[in-house]
């Protein structure tokens, strides 16, 4: 089984789809915005503050290689960012999980932690540089995925199920 890499914007539902995902497949799935904090024993939002955005997405190229050389059959769910790593493909069928901006603010609202996912993000702070972004990536995303699923208003379990189906002919 190839590895499956979960793309997409900030608060788009990654991780829940994910963890949605491994119960219905033999994937084990892991984060790489997880792996980051783990190595660092810091919060995504400290290590923003305290070493710079630089500092972070050079981590998340170190994540990008060792996924590469060292990860296989797995699910791994990415940071909005991390799309931009140059060997993305090699590490796996890359998905993306694609919605409007407003439909994804939307989401990250009516969150019962709302307040928590807002403040996690750094750069969700401001919410017109957020659109800018979106925009900007947006072209980006579509271009690099091997598989686009609107997730637009369907839970975790429905996406997760079209993803699977969607892979097959990929892994
Ligand atoms: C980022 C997205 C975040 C996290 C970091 C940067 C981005 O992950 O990696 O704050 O550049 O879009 P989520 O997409 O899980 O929020």
């Amino acid at each position: 089984m190839k590895n499956i890499i979960l793309i997409g914007f900030m608060g788009v539902g990654k991780g829940s789809v994910a963890r949605e995902m491994i119960k219905h497949s033999e994937y084990m799935a892991i984060d790489t915005d997880d792996v980051i904090e783990s190595i660092q024993n810091k919060k995504i939002k400290a290590i923003f503050e305290d070493d710079g955005e630089k500092y972070f997405r050079d981590l998340e190229k170190k994540v990008a290689k060792w996924l590469q050389n060292s990860v296989k059959n797995t699910l791994i769910s990415t940071g909005g960012g991390f799309y931009k790593q140059k060997n993305l493909k090699k590490i796996g069928v890359v998905v993306l999980l694609d919605s409007p901006f407003d439909e994804i603010l939307k989401r990250i609202k009516e969150h019962p932690n709302a307040v928590k996912k807002l403040k996690k993000r750094p750069l969700l702070a401001d919410l017109k540089k957020a659109k800018e972004l979106y925009d900007e990536r947006r072209p980006e995303y579509l271009a690099i995925a091997d598989v686009v699923v609107d997730v637009t208003r369907k839970s975790a379990e429905d996406c997760s199920k079209e993803i699977l189906k969607k892979v097959e002919k990929y892994v």
